[in-house]
């Protein structure tokens, strides 16, 4: 009984004299040092020490006999001349013999090497890295993931990524449909899960801890084990804000210069776009919608004549009352506009107003006919602030109204052509529109 425990013990157990002779020993100790048993038993311990260990293995064996137990981590010589760390537990037995348990540190310390070097190299990494587990739990992040979000690895440890994700109502303040948004993280968990791919590539929103949002190419991959079972997730995100924030500057800058070219061939002039961005803008914030929005608006409410770059001089510049004929060909400026920038994601909210900024709150308007809150609001937001813009400015049929007739006018159409609600807004602004019109010519 006691001997087949002995011969099939994973450990490596050896018995010894005073002498250090070994007595005896098993197949796992001479798995490890790479001796038979019988070599083993010619030998003493003083065979198996490393050059420089003998004043060490003097005192521990001296400490055993007086002690009657002793345990130490040791380094050993196999039969090959390589080093091997070993973890000891001698005790003494009947007849002054002595029985070590020996167990190979080796595996251990490979991978405590291995972990420290995996460490090392995670924490100089310039690209983020994030690990979570499948609850979706946070498990580990890096140096260069806690620079990008501006969280300390303590607050995000045991958290859900979801605290990076801004919010529904973000994306769709940043052009994304409630559809696309859906889809966008449908897809994401279906690729990860899909045993077959386990991975997802993708634009993200982030939002950092102190509230700013970055853009974020993401790449997942499901983290698995030898045997094939999924242990967690890897997610490498990259900030793209940069390049997105270049990109569409250099859209909305191209598409400025048609609105304003388009404005031009109308006899507007460049204090209307800037005035009406600005009117729009001071509307949004009094909406209580969020900075990016007022500063996209501002951007792009300028742009709803886009789409007169594409109408007749007869019709454009005709210094009289259009022909109904006429004003259904002047019309057709909603969709034109609608058509030069739609589908381009960047653009979606100037697309919105392009398309719908004649469009009236009781449905009388065009192209659509759209009523209420079916109008998105950038367009309603922007009639208000053109109407009072053209109000007050002459026109070649019409001359300039003063600033308390043109708000008599938007307070006398506010419910059938003009959003209530904005008007009541527009009303406790009057005075800074006034003085903005007054300012910039
Ligand atoms: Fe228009
Ligand atoms: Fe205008």
């Amino acid at each position: 009984m006691f001997e087949e425990y002995f011969n099939a013990a994973p450990v490596g157990l050896l018995i010894y004299n005073s002498e250090g002779e070994y007595l005896d020993t098993n197949p796992a100790t001479c798995r490890m040092l790479g001796y038979t048993r019988e070599e083993l038993l010619s030998l003493t311990i003083k065979n198996l020490l490393v050059p420089g260990a003998e004043e060490a293995h003097r005192i521990s064996f001296a400490r055993l006999k007086a002690a009657g137990s002793a345990s130490g981590e040791r380094s050993m010589r196999r039969k090959d001349g390589t080093r091997i760390e070993v973890m000891t537990h001698s005790i003494a037995i009947s007849e002054g013999r002595f029985l070590a348990f020996c167990s190979d540190l080796s595996p251990q310390r490979t991978a405590e090497r291995r972990g420290g070097l995996y460490h090392d190299a995670m924490e100089s990494l310039e690209q983020a890295v994030i690990i979570a587990d499948l609850s979706g739990a946070i498990i580990e992040v890096n140096r260069a993931f806690c620079e990008l979000y501006g969280y300390s690895t303590q607050e995000v440890l045991g958290k859900n990524p979801r605290i990076l994700n801004p919010s529904r109502s973000a994306y769709i303040d940043l052009g994304y449909t409630g559809e696309e948004y859906d889809q966008l993280f449908r897809g994401l968990w279906e690729s990860i899960r899909d045993p077959l791919r386990g991975s997802w590539k993708g634009t993200v929103v982030n939002r950092r801890k102190d509230g700013n949002l970055v853009w974020a190419s993401l790449q997942i991959d499901t983290i698995h084990d030898e045997a094939g079972q999924a242990l967690g997730y890897v997610g490498l995100p990259f900030d793209i804000s940069e390049s997105r924030r270049k990109e569409k500057l250099s859209k909305v800058e191209l598409y400025s210069t048609i609105a304003a070219l388009a404005d031009l061939r109308d006899n507007e002039t460049g204090g209307h776009m800037k005035r009406v961005g600005l009117f729009t803008k001071l509307l949004a914030k009094a909406q209580g919608m969020p900075r990016q929005y007022c500063d996209d608006i501002e951007f792009f409410a300028p742009m709803h004549d886009i789409g007169k770059v594409g109408i007749l001089d007869s019709i454009l510049l005709a210094p009289r009352k259009l022909s109904p004929e006429e004003f259904e060909e002047m019309k057709v400026h909603t969709v034109l506009g609608h058509n030069i920038v739609k589908g381009k994601k960047e653009l979606e909210m100037v697309s919105a107003i392009t398309l719908r900024h004649h469009e009236r709150w009781d449905g009388s308007g065009y192209p659509g006919g759209l009523a209420g809150e079916d109008i998105p609001l950038s367009a309603r937001i922007t009639a208000v602030a053109d109407i009072y813009d053209a109000l007050r400015s002459a026109r070649p049929y019409k001359r300039a109204w003063s600033h308390e007739e043109a708000v008599a006018e938007i307070r006398a159409i506010s419910g059938r052509h003009l959003d209530p609600g904005l008007v009541d807004f527009f009303l406790g602004l009057a005075s800074t529109f006034e003085m903005v019109y007054a300012r910039i010519k």
